[in-house]
Formats: C-alpha cells, sequence, structure tokens
C-alpha cells in the first residue's frame, strides 16, 4: 500500500532531539525521505538512524539554523540528493534563560531572536527559493501557545514565538497563490529534553503546576505534536494556510 508521504522529500530542522526527532520520524515512517537537519551532531545521527531501522530513508545534515550560508548548504544538498523539496518543518528552537525582562542579558535575547525567529525567516527564505521553482511545497514553523500569550520569564521566547506566528503569516499570504502552503503549529508544554533542562519535568510539584495549566491536566507528548505536523503536511489541509494551529491540551482555550 502507498504510504501518504510516499518519495516525498522532508527537512526537519532541529531533528536530533524532542519535537523534531519525534516529527521525522512520523515522516519516514509515512514513506518521506527525511533530511535531519541540527547542530548535534550526535542526536542528528542517532535520528537517521532509527529511522533507518524501521527501513526508511535519511541523512543528516550539519546547519546551523540561524547562519544563512550553512541553511543554503542544507536546502542545495538536499536538493541535489533526493532532486527536490516538498516539505519544510522549521523547527529548531532554544529555551534562553529565566529571567524578568531588566534582567535578561541582550546576549541572550539576541541568541534566542536568532535561533527562534531568524532562524525560519533564513530557513524559509532557502526553502521557498527551490519550492517557487518547484511551484509545489508546504511549509511548516514551530512556534508555540507562547506566540500567542505571554509567559512571565520569557520574554525574549515569547517575542520570537510572536514574531514567528507574523512571519508566517504574511509569508503564507505572499506564497499561497503560487502553490505553496505556510502553516504553524503551536505546541503547550511537551516533555522534551527542552523541558528537561529548564527543570520543568523531574521535579514533581514543579511539573504538577506545569500540567495544571493544561485543561487536560498533562503535558504534551513529541508525537502529538508530529501527528498535527503531518496532518498539515497532507493534503487533508489543503486549504489550511497562514494558521497557527494549537497543540495545547486546552491551555490557550482557558
Ligand atoms: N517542548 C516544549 O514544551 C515546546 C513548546 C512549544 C514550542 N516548542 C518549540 O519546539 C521546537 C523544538 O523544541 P523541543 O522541545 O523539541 O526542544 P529540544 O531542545 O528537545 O530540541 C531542539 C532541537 O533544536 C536543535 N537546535 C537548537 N539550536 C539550533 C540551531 N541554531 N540550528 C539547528 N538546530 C538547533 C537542538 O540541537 C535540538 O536538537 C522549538 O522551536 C521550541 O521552541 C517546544
Amino acid at each position: 500500500m502507498r504510504r501518504p508521504f510516499e518519495d516525498q522529500v522532508v527537512i526537519v530542522t532541529g531533528a536530533a532531539f524532542g519535537i523534531g526527532r519525534a516529527t521525522a520520524l512520523a515522516f519516514a515512517r509515512d514513506g518521506a525521505k527525511v533530511v535531519v537537519a541540527d547542530t548535534a551532531d550526535g542526536g542528528g545521527e542517532e535520528t537517521v538512524a532509527l529511522i533507518r531501522q524501521q527501513g526508511n530513508l535519511a541523512r543528516y545534515v550539519h546547519c546551523d539554523v540561524s547562519d544563512s550560508a550553512q541553511v543554503k548548504v542544507l536546502v542545495e544538498s538536499t536538493v541535489k540528493t533526493w532532486g527536490r523539496l516538498d516539505i519544510a518543518f522549521n523547527n529548531a528552537g532554544i529555551e534562553g534563560v529565566q529571567a524578568p525582562t531588566g534582567q535578561l542579558p541582550e546576549a541572550i535575547w539576541k541568541r534566542v531572536l536568532d535561533t527562534n525567529l531568524t532562524g525560519p525567516f533564513l530557513c524559509m527564505q532557502h526553502e521557498l527559493k527551490q519550492m517557487e521553482k518547484q511551484g509545489s511545497g508546504v511549509i511548516v514553523n514551530n512556534a508555540s501557545i507562547l506566540g500567542t500569550v505571554g509567559f512571565a520569564n520569557a520574554s525574549a521566547y515569547t517575542a520570537a514565538k510572536h514574531g514567528l506566528l507574523g512571519l508566517t503569516k504574511a509569508a503564507a499570504l505572499e506564497y499561497a497563490p503560487k502553490g505553496i502552503r505556510i502553516n504553524a503549529v503551536c505546541p503547550g508544554f511537551i516533555v522534551t529534553p527542552m523541558l528537561e533542562r529548564a527543570g520543568l519535568v523531574e521535579d514533581a510539584s514543579v511539573r504538577h503546576g506545569l500540567e495544571s495549566l493544561h485543561a487536560a491536566k498533562r503535558l504534551g507528548q513529541p508525537e502529538e505534536v508530529a501527528e498535527t505536523v503531518l496532518f498539515l503536511c497532507s493534503p487533508k489541509a489543503s486549504f489550511i494556510v497562514g494558521h497557527g494551529l494549537l497543540v495545547d491540551g486546552g491551555y490557550v482555550a482557558q
């Protein structure tokens, strides 16, 4: 039986761990050829190995999404290897540090904006050049619930994700007439290395506090975001354009 993404060429940035890895695995399971892009080479190669163990196709490319030259190489090498680029999930991101705005070091502000906002911008610039040549393509950016509501002590992250949703909408309007759909996902708190590093998972009372912010009274799993990304990239979502789809267990609905 033909799989839903059979032979489609997909780039997933930040696919060494977390949501990116889960999404790369899901695309590969459903037939795609997956380019795993990341700066964490060990984790990226491990994602590729997991995909190959399933009998599917993947390759790893070292790419810092905040560096335009590296993103250019990522897209060009993808096209050189597999002939085209059908789908891109611009997922790579960092958490920064938790601090009130007045005490947030400017260097951290710049690093978070460079990775979480300029990164997807640079990715889209290079991806769109190829997709325009083809006259088709689908892009999903990984925003956050913090692209739609604020969160204390996370001003750089919140600003970047609000910016990313705006960028997604503007780009979606520009490219929809050219046959290219651009959307975003907005996850709630998902159990990944990012959340673990921030100390939000291990301590039972901290975790419980975070869980209780979601109507579902639990944290999300990377696979739940991955399946939403696959839906947005599928023909089932053919009329969804410029949308930020919440995958948040009801966090924002309250
Ligand atoms: N975990 C959550 O609760 C949550 C919620 C909403 C949105 N998100 C977003 O989801 C995305 C993935 O987060 P995650 O939770 O899986 O985190 P994670 O830390 O587990 O994974 C992020 C991946 O991005 C990579 N990365 C970081 N900077 C990079 C760069 N400059 N270039 C290339 N790769 C880079 C990391 O090496 C890592 O593999 C991020 O954009 C994050 O902001 C996460």
